[in-house]
């Protein structure tokens, strides 16, 4: 990607959208209903919620709890939009402000405004090296790991079946061409902290929709849109658990907005993933541009919804690039463009359950922290072996390595039976079945087949305390 644009200074200092499935809280079934049901067959829908409903696609704003006092504010808000994202009150600072010590007040105040008004919550956002506590700056390698894993099981387990989404990692990836990740101390905690961030989600609230979040991903060209467009892949590949990606997509004078974003987002969903447009702005509000945006979502099934970064131009981070759809109480021509371009909306064909993995042959096994030791290979048979990749209190992950003896295998079955009430919480690359403590794992219907010698890899996490029972390994 040597010839792609290097974002300018400004857009690199400058970090700056299904039908609903299910009323993620309890109790807001009834309202949630009321502000979704589609408009009748030729009527045009009169707010972004309800006309994005209509495609079964949902519009959402990033809501500031410092701003719920203000009725000019939550009129405009509760009108017009279906989907809610924390702008600040659920990131690392504020709900872990001391290392253990968790604090929900302003999360929960911005959660219930928007479940009390029928909308439903993305969760922004878990792994991040921005808006870090001073505690977690200070942190590095394993002691680092274990924050961001106790991080996550404290944040989601909170939220536990009320977030449609969770921006599980925000901007991990570097701006100009290298296409590579951003240098942070979490990435100095090694390459895998991104996958066990998106596991450690997965077992902690199985029904959230897990995304990986960025900025400047929006452009098709460009490298880093690339490195995140690979990532992706290897992940769905290799079964590390991820449902969703999020374009952030603030485009300014330094980072427009481009026709290829309808194929950087239809190259997305072709990797069997959700895009949802998380952080909109645009510089200026141009209504062609914003309207270009929307029909590009519209085009694409799996595009599944947009959010705006604010209500209004002065709740905007930039508010200067007057970016938004409303300026004080008054809608902008960005916002008829936008609510047209809804209204014009074939219907989305496509429902979006979270998706199955689809994988390619012979994965590249994930490095592990401990060493997995290489059994003497057995001919026409195979081996597996349990290691401990993470382990938290009451928790652990496991990795485990099936290995071909002399002879290729087709097909395998590991068995093994916990030592002390261990119980899996989640599995991936692999079928499993449980009779009490007795743990059968099967292959998974694309890593059945290994050659001789050759191995793959299934994982899981569980709850009790950390253990690496004898495994056996039978192949047909
Ligand atoms: O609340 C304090 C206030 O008490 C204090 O007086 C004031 C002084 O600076 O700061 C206020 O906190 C600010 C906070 O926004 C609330 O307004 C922080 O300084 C400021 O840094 C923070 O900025 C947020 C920024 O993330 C921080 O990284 C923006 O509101 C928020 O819109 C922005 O959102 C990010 C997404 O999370 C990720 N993608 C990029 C996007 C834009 O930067």
């Amino acid at each position: 990607m040597g010839t792609n644009p290097i974002p300018p200074p400004a857009a690199r200092r400058s970090h700056k959208g299904l039908r609903v499935l299910v009323a993620s809280a309890v109790g807001v079934v009834g309202a949630i209903t009321a502000l979704t049901v589609p408009a009748p067959a030729g009527a045009a829908a009169s707010t972004l919620g309800a006309a994005a409903a209509q495609s079964g696609r949902y519009f959402g704003t990033a809501i500031a709890s410092g701003r719920l006092g203000d009725s000019n504010y939550t009129t405009i808000a509760n009108r017009e939009f279906n989907m809610v994202t924390a702008e600040n009150e659920m990131k690392i600072d504020a709900t872990e402000p001391n290392r253990g010590q968790f604090n929900f007040s302003a999360g929960d105040r911005v959660y219930n405004w928007a479940v009390q008004n029928g909308k439903r919550v993305r969760g922004h956002t878990l792994a991040w090296h921005g808006q870090q506590p001073g505690w977690m700056q200070s942190l590095s390698g394993s002691s680092l790991r274990q924050a961001m894993i106790d991080h996550i099981n404290g944040v989601v387990g909170h939220y536990k079946g009320k977030i449609y989404a969770w921006d599980v990692v925000n901007e991990a990836f570097a701006d100009g061409n290298s296409g590579g990740r951003r240098s942070s101390n979490l990435q100095s905690t090694g390459n895998d902290w991104i996958e066990v961030a998106f596991r450690t989600a997965r077992a902690a609230d199985p029904a959230a929709k897990l995304c990986y979040n960025d900025y400047n991903i929006d452009n098709w060209t460009w490298a880093k849109t690339q490195g995140v467009y690979n990532m992706v892949r290897d992940f769905k590949q290799r079964g590390v658990p991820i449902d969703c990606v999020g374009l952030q997509s603030h485009f300014n004078s330094g980072s427009a907005y481009n026709s290829n974003y309808r194929t950087t987002i239809s190259s997305f969903a072709a990797l069997g993933v959700d895009v949802q447009i998380t952080e909109l702005d645009v510089q200026g509000a141009s209504a062609q541009t914003y309207a270009a945006i929307t029909n590009d979502c519209l085009a694409v099934p799996r595009c599944t919804g947009i959010t705006v970064w604010g209500v209004r131009d002065q709740d905007s981070w930039r508010s200067g690039d007057t970016p938004l759809l409303f300026s004080g109480n008054n809608k902008k021509p960005a916002y008829d463009a936008v609510l047209n371009a809804l209204n014009n909306a074939t219907p989305n064909p496509t429902p979006t359950p979270t998706p199955t993995i689809t994988p390619t042959p012979n994965p590249t096994p994930t490095p592990t922290p401990t060493p997995t030791p290489t059994p003497t290979p057995v001919p026409g048979a195979c081996s597996a072996t349990i290691t401990t990749t993470n382990s938290w209190p009451g928790g652990f992950q496991s990795e485990v390595t099936v290995r071909a003896g002399s002879s290729a295998v087709n097909g395998w079955t590991v068995r093994w039976t916990w030592p002390s009430g261990q119980s899996i919480s989640s599995l991936w690359s692999g079928q499993q079945s449980v009779s009490g403590s007795s743990v059968t794992v099967r292959n998974a219907a694309y890593n059945g087949s290994i050659p001789a010698s050759g191995s793959t890899t299934f994982g899981f996490t569980a709850n009790g305390s950390a253990a690496t029972p004898t495994a056996t390994c039978t192949s047909p």
